[in-house]
C-alpha cells in the first residue's frame, strides 16, 4: 500500500476525494491535515472530522495553517456557507490531534521507515511551512501529487487556479523545493465530470453516493446532467491509476505578485514537475464507478 498524508480544505470535491482515498485498496491514509482554503480553517477542520465519521474511518486529523504565508485569507463561496452545503452530516465523534499539523507531519515522517506520499488538494501552506521549518524532512517524502495550477487559464482570474492563488508564496516554495511532484491542474480536472448517470445506480445502496448526489448539486451550481468537475478526486485517481492521465515533465514557476498572481507558468529550463496534460474521461468515470462500488 502507498502511505499518504492528505492536506485538504473541504470543500465539496475534497469531501468526495477523501472518500475515494479511504476506500481505494492501494492507499493507506496515515494522516489528514486541514488548512484555510475554500472556507476558514474552523470550518474545514470541522468538515474533515465530520467526513471521518461519515466514512467510518479512524485516521488522525491535525489542524494546520490558518492563513496563507504573506497575504490575508481568501475564501470562495462555490461550496456554500459551510463548505459542504447540501447534506446534513451527523456530528463527529472523532477527536482532533492536539499538536499543530506541521509537528504531526514531522514526527510521522521522522518515525517512518518508508517514504510517504503527499496528496495536496487545497492551498500549499502546510507543506511550505513544513519545508521552511524542517527542510531535512524532504528526504522522507516520496513525492507530492497536487491538485492545483493550470497551463490553460485559471478559475479565479484568467491566469490563476484557486489552490495556487490562495497562497502563491507557499506554492512557490513547494514548486521550487526539489521534491518530486506531479501537478494535476485545471487542464485535466475540468474534464473529470461525474453526474447523475454515474451516481444514480448506487444511490439506493450507498450513503456515500447519496451524499455526493446531494452536495454536488451545490457545487458551482452543479450541472448534474453533464456532470460536476471533480478537481480534487483526480489527485487520488492519479495515485492509484496513473495510466488514466498523460503527464509531461516541465519547468513551472509560480507568479506570486501582480495581476498574474497565482499563475503556474511554463518556462525554459530543467523540469521540476510532471504536469498532467490529458485525461481519459471514460476511464476516469469507470474508476469512479469501481471505487463507489466499494463504498457503503
Ligand atoms: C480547487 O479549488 C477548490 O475550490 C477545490 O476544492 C479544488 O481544490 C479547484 O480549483
Ligand atoms: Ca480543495
Amino acid at each position: 500500500k502507498i502511505p499518504v498524508i492528505i492536506s485538504t480544505d473541504p470543500g465539496i470535491d475534497d469531501a468526495a476525494a477523501l472518500g475515494m482515498a479511504f476506500y481505494r485498496p492501494e492507499l493507506d491514509v496515515r494522516l489528514i491535515t486541514t488548512l484555510h482554503g475554500n472556507v476558514d480553517i474552523n470550518k474545514t477542520t470541522a468538515n474533515t472530522l465530520k467526513l471521518i465519521t461519515f466514512y467510518r474511518q479512524d485516521t488522525p486529523v491535525a489542524r494546520g495553517m490558518e492563513t496563507p504565508l504573506f497575504q490575508p485569507v481568501v475564501s470562495t463561496d462555490v461550496h456554500g456557507e459551510s463548505g459542504m452545503d447540501g447534506y446534513d452530516f451527523p456530528e463527529s465523534t472523532h477527536r482532533i490531534v492536539e499538536e499543530h499539523a506541521v509537528e504531526v507531519m514531522r514526527s510521522l515522517l521522522e518515525s517512518s521507515d518508508e517514504k510517504i506520499t503527499f496528496v495536496s488538494i487545497g492551498p500549499l501552506t502546510n507543506i511550505a511551512m513544513l519545508f521552511l521549518m524542517y527542510p531535512h524532512i524532504k528526504g522522507k517524502i516520496d513525492r507530492i501529487v497536487l491538485m492545483g495550477g493550470s497551463l490553460s487559464g485559471g478559475n479565479v482570474t484568467s491566469a490563476a487556479e484557486f489552490n495556487i492563488w490562495a497562497d502563491p508564496h507557499a506554492a512557490k516554495i513547494v514548486f521550487d523545493s526539489g521534491v518530486d511532484m506531479v501537478m494535476i491542474g485545471l487542464d485535466v480536472t475540468l474534464k473529470a465530470l461525474i453526474g447523475q448517470e454515474e451516481l444514480d445506480p448506487a444511490r439506493k445502496r450507498s450513503q456515500a453516493a447519496e451524499m455526493f448526489n446531494a452536495t454536488f448539486r451545490h457545487y458551482r451550481d452543479g450541472d448534474m446532467e453533464n456532470g460536476v468537475v471533480m478537481h480534487d478526486m483526480c489527485a487520488v485517481t492519479y495515485l492509484t491509476n496513473p495510466e488514466i492521465f498523460h503527464v509531461e515533465p516541465k519547468r513551472i514557476t509560480v507568479i506570486t505578485e501582480g495581476p498574474a498572481k497565482g499563475m503556474t507558468m511554463e518556462i525554459n529550463g530543467e523540469p521540476n514537475i510532471q504536469v498532467a496534460t490529458e485525461i481519459d474521461q471514460a476511464a476516469f468515470k469507470a474508476w469512479f464507478a469501481e471505487t463507489l462500488e466499494r463504498m457503503e
